[in-house]
């Protein structure tokens, strides 16, 4: 069974089908093996498909080359091919089976129910599968009241979108007075991105005409009309085909099945606007009249087709018709909820692995339909929302993904089932450019009749624009909500009733979007060109102007380029090592290649500079007599003390260590960051006039109120510098130790005694460093964790080192009793995990598997489950402390409970990042400033933009071919592993000039946009 949908025909299947044809009959199968071309087989993403039964071994992606191969393999000797089975993303095991895949196994196939199983051009196929035995049934041994009742009973509903009950409205219709009345399938399906019906047309236009013809008996119609839209030339064929042959066999026409029941059908051909799909409007287009809806009442049921009753169905309605006439309507009404039932085809689009076209339960989840069915989210990304019901629907939240689908469940969530598009959204989905999208669509669409529909729609269009653009006002939003219901009361046809929906809707769950574009010029989507310029400035918590410094580099010019990075940030060396690369995650080169490797091409300008000078050194701008008190030295209070002592402010560090640095210094090991490259940086900032006291903690030494009392204000950035506790059995063992001490100590020097046998518990920065020194120190390292690799939270490029370094990582796997003897550990119970439902960070709950328990022997235990902050020595001075043991903070100013004194960094946000505690500090010093100046405390926000207009570079011919991401310069793992050396060593000129031509300037072409 290939497929012959539209998809898999733009795919190429009748190649295929040729190739298959001629391949048999070379090897001399043609009479044992027919190629049977089927319409849409549903998962129209991996077309071309083909089922082979009666196996039902399902192949995809077929190319005329593998042909001649899978005759021979599969036909031939038996072996179907492995290769061209299915395998869900992000696993490794084929499935060989049709119904053993999640995308069809989830299924109930009714209105699909010969898709994939029959040639839509061969009547006798469609026969085969029982056929028009309904038809048979409804004209000899049922009456029309007896149909109808039979339809009423089913519970089926119109599944053109307003979901009114089919029965009824057939009750209606025959019901009026006249002999002639007509029928009519609506097939114009003018959503973006929907194709239920035009599948199901082409799959198996017999069932819609089955159906029509069992509707035309009960209501008394003798002429029906298929409305298609001029887009849909395959369907239209097939239903030409279909027709002509069911008037061959006497089922179209006159008396059929020797009944006085005569009917015909024509088909007419759709105009193709989206709102040629409304009742009214699709009976103008097919009278030959403009296609503009017109008021109800009279409904067409009253008042139709040249003004006679007229009854209209969807396609999938009708489509639908023929199984509740042969299985009766106890059994379809067994499907579903109390007020839906049946199934519902769905084209599931979008941030969807499996896209295609899917039939389900009315009730089932949209978690089963985007997980179960749709094989969730591509690259691991996390589901944000998804929009049901078309361009006039809703977007439903994330949260909402345990949301049964029916139509009053979804109504009540704010959108509506509509004909049946389902597009997800990933966290790379911007609602807001979402709800433009729609409003422009509509908006296009609208036939113009009524003043509110169309001027409403262009005055939602201009907000939403100028929200996108950064330019949105705080009153937009409620202007927004008000044009949307006055829209919604006056307009005259279901599409200016339904068009603010997306409005609404993306109102309702994430208003907190809006006012991030309006107040905060932010995009956290990364989507808003006018707010964002680029998507790796945007990102950076401390916006690095990244395409203008990776611009002058591609232009030889290092020392203007470092220039650009230190504007932004005090510390590029470190940096330049170790930062996260929340940028290279959303670079948009990383899309179809690696992306730019955008902290490398910053270590290789702050290497540069400390090779061979700066050119200039910043200068505090003016010289002032206040002074600030800084608490803690590690990058939030470097990062605060730099910009305040360039404003000229008298600037004092007090850091309880021996060394300055938190972190860098006494976190992150030498291997990673080396001391004399953080000392170089902070020698920068010292040379600002910036004083470090260490050995002196603030709490101790000096309480907070003395501070207070010297110093005009006080920053606090103690970080998080206490390690959490497992709360398992016996981890008070001597040997089980904490990750951050035992780093400390290294850092400092001192000795560190641990035994032979390591393991290290955790998945984050903290526990890849303890194993990567436990191992240079030669124990037998493992790591043990309790995800998968996927969810681990160290940095990506740090656990590849530790696996180069042999460093065994368990994953899934979890402690659950420290073992000892006389208070000396000897082993660890652990348990292993698997992987459940979703938590608040939006990774899956590791869940333990019962029975699973194993033990391992051990020596030293280092704990790096997570930190939190030790506020102990300052809370008595009346902080406001959160449940978390994090400073509480104003998120905009960081000023805390106690004027003067402001906090950032690591302890009001938990353990978080370096570039994230820097953001803090650059803040901070922003609003120390104006409290110092008396001004009053508010943040400006500005929409994104790069400083300077560097021109990209043309690349010459023989370097766009080489055009590749580096490979950095590191040390041979077997010399890493006798010292605490620098293992990454950095790019070298040529391959930082090459790299920096290979960044696509996204900033440029924002600027060109605007
Ligand atoms: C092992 C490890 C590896 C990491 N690796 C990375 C990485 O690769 N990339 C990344 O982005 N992030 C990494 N992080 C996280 C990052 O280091 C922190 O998020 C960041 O250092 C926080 O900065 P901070 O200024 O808030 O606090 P810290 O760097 O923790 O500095 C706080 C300082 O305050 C001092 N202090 C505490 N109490 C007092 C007191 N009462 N008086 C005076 N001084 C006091 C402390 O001694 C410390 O020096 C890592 C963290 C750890 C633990
Ligand atoms: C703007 C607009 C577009 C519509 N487009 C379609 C369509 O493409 N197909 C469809 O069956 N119904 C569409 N409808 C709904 C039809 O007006 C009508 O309700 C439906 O065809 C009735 O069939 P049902 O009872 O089987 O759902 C649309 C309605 C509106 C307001
Ligand atoms: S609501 Fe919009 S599409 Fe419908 S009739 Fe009025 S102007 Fe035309
Ligand atoms: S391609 Fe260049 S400008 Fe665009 S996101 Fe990546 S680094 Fe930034
Ligand atoms: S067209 Fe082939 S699977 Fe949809």
């Amino acid at each position: 069974m290939l497929c012959a949908g539209t998809a898999c025909v733009s795919n190429k299947s009748f190649k295929i089908k040729e190739a298959l044809n001629e391949e048999l009959k070379k090897q001399g199968l043609d009479k044992e093996v027919l190629v049977v071309m089927t319409g849409c087989n549903g998962f129209c993403a991996v077309g071309p498909v083909m089922t082979v039964m009666p196996d039902g071994i399902f192949y995809h992606s077929l190319t005329k080359d593998i042909i001649p191969h899978l005759v021979e393999e599969h036909f031939l000797k038996g072996r179907p091919v492995k290769r061209l089975m299915f395998t869900p993303p992000a696993e490794e095991v084929v499935i060989p089976k049709i119904m053993d895949i999640g995308f069809f196994s989830r299924q109930t196939l009714i209105s699909l129910r010969n898709r994939g199983l029959i040639d839509p051009e061969i009547i006798d196929e469609y026969i085969a599968r029982d056929g028009y035995k309904a038809l048979a049934k409804a004209l000899t041994e049922m009456t029309p009241e007896e149909i109808i009742t039979e339809v009423k009973k089913s519970g089926l509903r119109g599944r053109g979108g307003a979901g009114f009950p089919t029965g009824l409205k057939w009750e209606l219709c025959r019901n009026q007075p006249g002999d002639t009345k007509y029928i009519v399938c609506n097939g114009d399906e003018g959503d973006p991105g929907a194709y239920m019906d035009r599948s199901i047309v082409e799959a198996d236009p017999h069932s819609v005409i089955e159906g029509m013809l069992i509707g035309a008996r009960a209501i008394g119609a003798s002429k029906g009309y298929v409305y298609i839209r001029a887009e849909y030339p395959l369907a239209m064929k097939r239903l030409e085909i279909a027709l002509d042959q069911a008037r061959d066999y006497g089922l179209v026409g006159e008396k059929i099945f020797d009944t006085d029941f005569s009917f015909d059908i024509s088909i007419k051909q759709g105009a193709g606007a989206f709102v040629c799909g409304e009742e009214t409007s699709l009976i103008g287009s097919i009278e030959g009249r403009p296609p503009e809806p017109r008021q109800r009442p009279p409904y067409p049921i009253e008042s139709g087709l040249w003004g006679k009753p007229t009854n209209i169905n969807n396609v999938e309605t009708w489509a639908t018709i023929p199984v509740i006439i042969d299985r009766g309507a106890d059994w379809f009404s067994s499907i579903g909820t109390e007020l839906s039932k049946g199934t519902k085809v769905f084209s599931l689009v979008g941030k969807i692995n499996n896209t295609g076209l899917v039939e389900v339960p009315m009730g089932i989840t949209l978690k089963e339909i985007i997980y179960d069915i749709g094989g969730g989210i591509p690259k691991g990304k996390k589901f944000k929302a998804i929009q049901t019901g078309g361009p006039s629907g809703g977007c439903i939240p994330a949260s909402l993904i345990n949301l049964p689908v029916d139509y009053e469940k979804l109504t009540e969530a704010g959108s509506i089932m509509g004909s049946g598009g389902l597009i997800v959204m990933d966290e790379d989905t911007c609602v807001v450019d979402v709800a433009k999208y729609f409003i422009e669509f509509t908006n296009d669409e609208s036939c113009g009749k009524c003043a509110s529909c169309r001027d409403g729609s262009s005055e939602l269009l201009e907000i939403l624009k100028r929200i996108c653009r950064g330019e949105g006002q705080e009153e937009d939003i409620q202007t927004l909500e008000e044009l949307c219901n006055a829209i919604k009361d006056a307009s005259m046809c279901g599409l200016g009733q339904t068009l603010p929906n997306p409005v609404l809707s993306t109102l309702k769950y994430f208003k907190d979007e809006y006012i991030e574009h309006i107040k905060y010029k932010r995009c956290s989507a990364l989507v808003c060109k006018g707010i964002i310029s680029s998507a790796c400035q945007h990102i950076c918590p401390i916006s690095q102007d990244v395409p203008s410094y990776i611009g002058l580099i591609a232009r030889g010019k290092f020392q203007e380029a470092i220039k650009v990075v230190r504007k932004e940030n005090p510390l590029p060396l470190v940096c330049g090592r170790v930062c996260n690369t929340p940028c290279e995650g959303k670079c948009v080169a990383g899309e179809w290649d690696d992306p730019i490797a955008i902290r490398l091409l910053k270590r290789f300008l702050a290497d540069y500079e400390m090779k061979h000078g700066a050119e200039i050194e910043e200068k505090p701008k003016s010289v002032k007599e206040e002074r600030v008190a800084i608490v803690g030295s590690g990058p939030g209070g470097l990062t605060c003390a730099h910009y305040l002592a360039l404003e000229g402010y008298k600037v004092t560090v007090f850091e309880s260590q021996e060394m300055p640095g938190g972190m860098l210094a006494l976190g992150i090991p030498d291997f990673r960051l080396p001391k004399n490259v953080l000392k170089y940086e902070i020698d920068r900032i010292k040379r600002l006039g910036v004083e470090i006291k260490t050995n002196t903690t603030i709490g101790k030494d000096i309480s907070l109120d003395k501070l207070k009392e010297e110093y005009k204000a006080v920053f606090i950035a103690i970080g998080a510098q206490k390690g959490l506790k497992m709360k398992i059995p016996g981890e008070d063992a001597e040997g089980v130790i904490d990750a951050i001490e035992f780093l400390r100590d290294i850092n400092l020097g001192r000795k560190v005694k641990i035994g032979d046998k390591v393991i290290v518990v955790g998945g984050g920065n903290s526990a890849i460093d303890a194993a990567r020194v436990a191992k240079r120190l030669g124990k037998d390292t493992k790591i043990l964790y309790r995800r998968t690799r996927a969810e681990m939270p160290a940095i990506k490029s740090e656990i590849e080192e530790a696996l180069t370094e042999g460093i065994d990582i368990q994953f899934l796997a979890a402690p659950v009793n420290v073992i000892s003897s006389n208070g000396k550990l000897e082993a660890i119970e652990c348990i292993r995990m698997e992987l459940g439902e979703m938590d608040q960070s939006g990774r899956r709950r590791p869940i333990p598997v019962e029975g699973s328990e194993f033990k391992v022997e051990v020596d030293t235990l280092i704990l790096a489950i997570s930190q939190q902050p030790d506020v102990s020595l300052l809370s008595g001075n009346g902080l406001n402390i959160s449940k978390w043991n994090t400073i509480e903070v104003d998120p905009e100013t960081l000023s805390t409970n106690i004027e003067g004194i402001f906090a950032g960094g690591d302890v009001v946000t938990g353990p978080n990042t370096v570039t994230e505690a820097m953001a803090h500090g650059k803040t901070a010093a922003q609003m120390i400033d104006k409290y110092i100046k008396g001004e009053k405390l508010e943040r400006e926000y500005k929409v994104t933009r790069p400083a300077l207009r560097v021109e990209a570079v043309k690349l010459t011919e023989e370097e766009t071919k080489r055009l590749k991401r580096p490979k950095v310069q590191s040390m041979p793992v077997d010399q890493r592993l006798k010292d605490f050396s620098e293992v990454e060593l950095g790019f070298t000129e040529a391959d930082a000039i090459l790299e920096a031509k290979r960044c696509l300037r996204c900033d440029l072409e924002a600027k060109e946009e605007k």
